[in-house]
């Protein structure tokens, strides 16, 4: 079995080897000039000696999109197991632990005098040439300097390939990170194909992309779609956008966000009924792409996007002429034109694993915003959230934007953008790995209690975002609709699969980033984004386009109609005036969202019922109960506010010292955080336990409990130093003016409640969380308590 398993090559190796030239590039001796002139688009121009032949290009087969499975791969040794055969794939990238199985190559055992890589094309492939790239490792050199090739059609009987003299050395790698292509004069036919390394540096290691073509197999892929599937240059996403404007005008918009550092612009689509403007209770959604210039596949998806949308609303598919009509589009596929330049240049294949992946002035976009998080979670620690510090559109500190040179001037053009367009909900194209990711990405500790608060020991957790569920809800919806995102089976891209089956995983705890684009926009915007990592292959080769598209349709255009579930409305005033900049709360989620300049809003949610405010200044506030249901399609949740009377409250607080009462925040019921209050950290405060929010227990209850009494006596004190020093006639009328009769209002409980003695320890409030929460957000107003 094991004899059968060693190669009968035909000749055996030449005992000395050919030195490695620079001539095979040139006019040297015996040598061909090859050109990069392209032949009919995909073919090379080949001299050979005086003939000329048209030497025949076939794509990859997949080494490194991972469409080789790692059954199909096999060697003669291998060095240790994290550096096995399944770690030969191109542009694969070593984990950081050296103690898992994730190293940076496939690295044969020194011990061992033969070495060689075999793939298993599975079917009869004319193969054309490979490419080969040393280990991916910080400090070692390990590359492969020169290889034969031998091809079987059984395994067993291999020829080496021959230039028609002699076993044909191909010159390998000269460093550790460029991929080198050496292609064949001649397709080769076999279905398996052996790469055997002659000379290496450092330990024997590599990683390969292995280019082949089946055999005589002329079913070309029906081009279901008819799209463009080439990838396009600057110049040709230029034209190629205006076209789909020029055939699309009705719903399309072609703009410009600014341009890049190098001078290029940064160009946005929109398609919409009515382009150029925002319509009152229409979503705004976008989709961006090209913050690593190398990550080309998410731009190529953009622009068939746009094709398609644009033909098939023409066509009258009815799917997307309701997705076009009812939502404002925006598609941004090259947020970093310079960088995807120069990945461009070099080709899909030959860019390594990072050339582009910068802005020309060396940031990384994705995560060069204004970190909020720090921000926020320090004012969340102090119990300042969201009583004295906003829960959502928590400021940028100043001076940030504008210190030289820390934000590139694309990330600074982003900005603006996101903040001019109610953008609702988005999504951020990207590559190297099989996943979306959802918020936070940046990692943040908070101190959690075990059971039995306060008595265990501190210890900590990860930050849960407060719409994590929703978010959760929102990443499934593309990985589930993707062809392959959830078969994992396989492993991820460059390590095991860290999503546990499902293609989603939180950020922060996977791969933490500060800065990031996601982050930025749930705590500065209204807008929810998360990322799609689209494959393995950062820059597929053209030949992938149509199947990485046929794979992303229908998540494309399913995760787009998400802009469409969960609440929406308009706030507006007693004459019908929208107001701008009110704020609509959910009870339970601490996570609000603001209306925009014509007064509507959405609130992104899963189906369930919620008890939702409205308030804005000047307004009383006014709640109601909003039911998501699973249909598709927003519920209708508008709010008309009256006008508070804010001055003669202001009057009345004046009166005696403008003194706010400090009550509890409800912190992050329902995400599964605990955190806590220490009496330093709550100005006021006479509490000398711990407040905890958890979701109830019985100790949580007592305590509830025990808390309502404190305030409730304090509240009553408080009255009674109103009656005492002011003894205005006001006070009763302020009291109905301002608070709602109805239930669904905002009564405040403790009107509703048993002040006096009829009191009892063990009445239980209706809703006990929602009281908490009452008396936060009339505190945030500072009015409705009096
Ligand atoms: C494999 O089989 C095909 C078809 O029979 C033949 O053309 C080819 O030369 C064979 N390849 C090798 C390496 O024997
Ligand atoms: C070859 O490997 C050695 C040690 O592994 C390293 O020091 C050297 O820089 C490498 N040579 C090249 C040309 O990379
Ligand atoms: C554009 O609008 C015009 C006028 O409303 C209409 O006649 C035409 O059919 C529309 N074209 C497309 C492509 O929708
Ligand atoms: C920014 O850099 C320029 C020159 O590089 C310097 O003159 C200017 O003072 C800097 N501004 C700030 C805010 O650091
Ligand atoms: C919006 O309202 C918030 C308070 O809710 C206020 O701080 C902010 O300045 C307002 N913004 C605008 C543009 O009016
Ligand atoms: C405050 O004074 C008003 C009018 O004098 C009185 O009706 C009311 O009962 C007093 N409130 C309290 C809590 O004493
Ligand atoms: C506004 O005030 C009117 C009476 O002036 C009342 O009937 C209505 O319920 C109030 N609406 C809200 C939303 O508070």
């Amino acid at each position: 079995e094991e004899e059968d398993r060693k190669p009968r090559i035909h000749k055996p190796p030449p005992r000395v080897y050919r030195e490695p030239k620079s001539e095979r590039w040139g006019l040297g001796l015996g040598t061909y000039l090859y050109s990069n002139l392209l032949c009919e688009g995909i073919v090379y121009i080949k001299f050979f000696f005086s003939g000329l032949h048209c030497l025949s290009v076939c794509p990859p087969l997949g080494m490194e999109s991972h469409r080789i499975e790692n059954d199909q791969l096999l060697t003669s040794s291998v060095y240790q197991h994290r550096y096995g055969s399944l770690r030969a794939r191109l542009n694969i990238q070593a984990s950081g632990d050296e103690d898992d199985m994730n190293g940076g190559a496939w690295c044969a055992n020194p011990e061992e005098k033969v070495h060689w890589i075999e793939l298993d094309a599975r079917t009869l492939t004319e193969f054309t040439g490979v490419i080969t790239q040393g280990r991916d490792d910080p400090l070692e050199s390990d590359y492969v300097s020169s290889y034969y090739v031998a091809f079987s059609n059984d395994s067993r009987e291999w020829t080496v390939l021959d230039d028609g003299y002699a076993e044909w050395l191909f010159f390998g790698n000269a460093d550790k990170n460029t991929p080198v292509l050496s292609q064949f004069m001649e397709p080769v036919v076999a279905r398996y194909i052996r790469i055997l390394p002659q000379s290496w540096n450092g330990t024997m290691c590599m990683r390969m992309e292995v280019l082949g073509c089946p055999y005589q197999s002329q079913n070309e892929v029906t081009h279901r779609d008819d799209l463009d599937y080439t990838h396009h240059n600057y110049l040709d996403m230029e034209k190629l956008m205006k076209s789909i404007s020029d055939k699309c005008p009705n719903i399309t918009r072609f703009y410009s966000l600014g341009k890049s550092f190098k001078g290029l612009e940064i160009y946005a689509m929109e398609i919409t009924d009515n382009p150029g403007m925002h319509e009152t209770g229409e979503p705004e959604f976008r989709y961006t792409a090209g913050y690593h210039g190398n990550e080309a596949l998410g731009r190529e998806i953009l622009l068939m996007l746009m094709q398609y949308l644009c033909r098939e609303y023409k066509d009258g598919n009815p799917r997307v002429r309701h997705l076009v009509d009812e939502t404002r589009i925006h598609l941004m596929p090259s947020v970093n034109p310079d960088g995807h330049m120069k990945a461009f240049e070099k080709g899909s294949e030959l860019g390594s694993w990072t050339l582009g992946h910068w802005t020309e002035d060396g940031h990384d976009i994705f995560q060069n915003f204004p970190d909020l998080n720090n921000i926020f979670w320090d004012a969340e620690d102090k119990g300042m959230v969201p009583k004295l510090i906003p829960n959502h559109h928590v400021p940028i500190p100043e001076g940030i934007l504008s210190s030289n040179g820390s934000v590139a001037v694309e990330t600074l053009a982003l900005i603006s953008w996101m903040k001019s367009q109610p953008f609702v909900l988005g999504a951020n194209l990207q590559g190297g790995e099989r996943l979306v990711t959802y918020p936070f990405d940046m990692q943040g500790y908070s101190e959690g209690y075990r059971e039995g608060y306060g008595e265990g020991e501190p210890e900590e957790e990860i930050r849960v975002i407060e719409d994590q569920s929703l978010f959760r809800w929102l990443a499934i919806s593309y990985a589930s609709t993707h062809r392959t995102m959830t078969q994992t089976f396989q492993g991820g891209c460059h390590a095991d699969d860290p999503t546990g089956g499902l293609g989603i995983v939180n950020r922060a705890k996977w791969k933490p980033i500060p800065g990031s684009m996601n982050d930025f926009s749930y705590l500065h915007t209204n807008c929810f984004e998360l990322s799609i990592f689209l494959g393995c292959d950062k820059f597929p080769h053209q030949s992938e386009l149509l199947r990485e598209w046929e794979h992303n349709r229908e998540a494309l255009l399913t995760f787009m109609a998400q802009v469409h579930r969960g609440i929406k409305g308009v706030v507006r005033d007693k004459e019908g005036n929208p107001i701008s900049n009110a704020t609509v709360s959910v009870e339970g989620v601490n996570h609000d969202v603001r209306t925009g300049e014509s007064g509507d809003y959405w609130r992104l949610l899963n189906p369930g019922e919620y008890r939702v405010t409205a308030r804005a200044e000047g307004y009383s506030p006014f709640t109601r109960l909003c039911v998501v249901g699973f249909d598709p399609g927003a519920t209708l949740c508008n709010f008309d506010l009256n006008k508070s009377n804010w001055d003669r409250i202001k009057q009345i607080m004046a009166l005696h010292g403008n003194r706010p009462i400090r009550l509890l925040s409800s912190g992050n019921r329902g995400s599964g955080q605990h955190y806590t209050y220490s009496t330093n950290q709550i100005p006021n405060s006479k509490f000398s336990n711990q407040i905890p929010n958890g979701n109830g227990g019985d100790m949580n209850k007592a305590r509830l409990r025990r808390l309502r009494l404190i305030r409730i006596r304090r509240l009553r004190q408080q009255r009674l130093l109103a009656n005492k020093t002011t003894m205005l006639p006001i006070t009763t009328t302020t009291t109905t003016t301002t608070v709602p009769p109805t239930t669904e209002s905002t009564t405040p409980w403790y009107d509703s409640w048993p002040l006096g003695e009829t009191f009892e320890e063990n009445t239980t409030p209706p809703e006990e969380i929602e009281l908490t929460d009452a008396l936060d957000y009339n505190y945030n107003l500072k009015i409705d308590d009096y």
